[in-house]
């Protein structure tokens, strides 16, 4: 799995992104003190930061089907409990949270309406169910430049848009499959600054995610390409690249 990489790879890959959309998306799920919270795909814990920085460790559960992630989770947050496991098989009780959210997660999940279910069975009745995940239907995700460079030069090459939750509208049908209610939705926007281009670009060499295993499969040759067609679609450094995500909360 492309997400079985070290999870310092993985902050200098998509955290750079995924730690500002977290500030803004648990603005949307209105936390209560003293509520128990769940980081579903938590990854190493960009969103498990702003739940433990709210409800505290001890109220704040993570898990992730990535052991090194859920390695790395466990060194940077020793109070919050931590395991491996799929949102589609969640090892707790009904009702066992008043809050279940998943950051960038629902577009990798194998059947998105059988993930989001169990995330609502795991949540009291009443209690808050999130998701959010980039805009690549609107080409607003980060990674939009390089996945345009992509399908420049390799047009049959498979690309992120076709995943579940991307488009507008796509999450909020999802959760309304899986028998959510009261569902709201709000486009999330994150800016982020880059010195260079070599900054920009060194993290897709990690091999992270499907654009880190895009690149790694590549000989010298195409990469060589890919990276001089990024260069000439992206600003003179320095450049910020702003993005979009789509996020959606409902009630259990
Ligand atoms: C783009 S990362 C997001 C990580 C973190 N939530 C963040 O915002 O930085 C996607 C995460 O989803 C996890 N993942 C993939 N399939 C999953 C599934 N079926 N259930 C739960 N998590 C999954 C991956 O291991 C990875 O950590």
């Amino acid at each position: 799995m492309s997400f079985a990489v070290d999870a310092s790879a993985y902050d200098r890959f998509m955290g750079r992104f995924s730690a500002p959309l977290a500030e803004e998306f648990v603005r949307m799920l209105d936390l209560e003190q003293g509520w128990r919270a769940l980081d579903v795909g938590s990854g190493p814990g960009a969103l498990t930061l702003e739940l433990s920085k709210v409800l505290g460790e001890s109220n704040t559960v993570a898990v992730d089907p990535s052991e090194s992630f859920v390695a790395a989770l466990r060194e940077s947050f020793p109070g919050v409990e931590a395991a491996v496991a799929s949102a589609d098989d969640l090892p707790f009780e009904d009702g066992a949270f008043d809050v279940s959210a998943a950051e960038l997660v629902v577009h990798f999940m194998p059947d998105p309406v059988a993930g989001i279910r169990e995330m609502g069975r795991v949540t009291r009745r009443n209690g808050v169910v999130g998701a959010c995940v980039w805009d690549f239907g609107g080409d607003r995700a980060p990674l939009a430049p390089f996945w345009r460079a992509v399908g420049d030069l390799d047009p049959d090459a498979p690309n992120e848009s076709e995943r579940a939750g991307t488009h507008r509208g796509d999450l909020e049908r999802l959760f309304a499959e899986a028998g959510l209610r009261d569902i709201r939705s709000e486009a999330l926007i994150v800016t982020v600054e880059f010195a260079s281009f070599d900054a920009w670009w060194e993290p897709f060499t990690l091999g992270v995610g499907p654009a880190g295993a895009y690149v790694a499969a590549l000989d010298e040759r195409r990469r060589a390409e890919l990276v001089r067609r990024c260069a000439d679609l992206l600003p003179s450094a320095p450049f910020s690249i702003e993005s979009a995500a789509w996020a959606v909360v409902g009630r259990a």
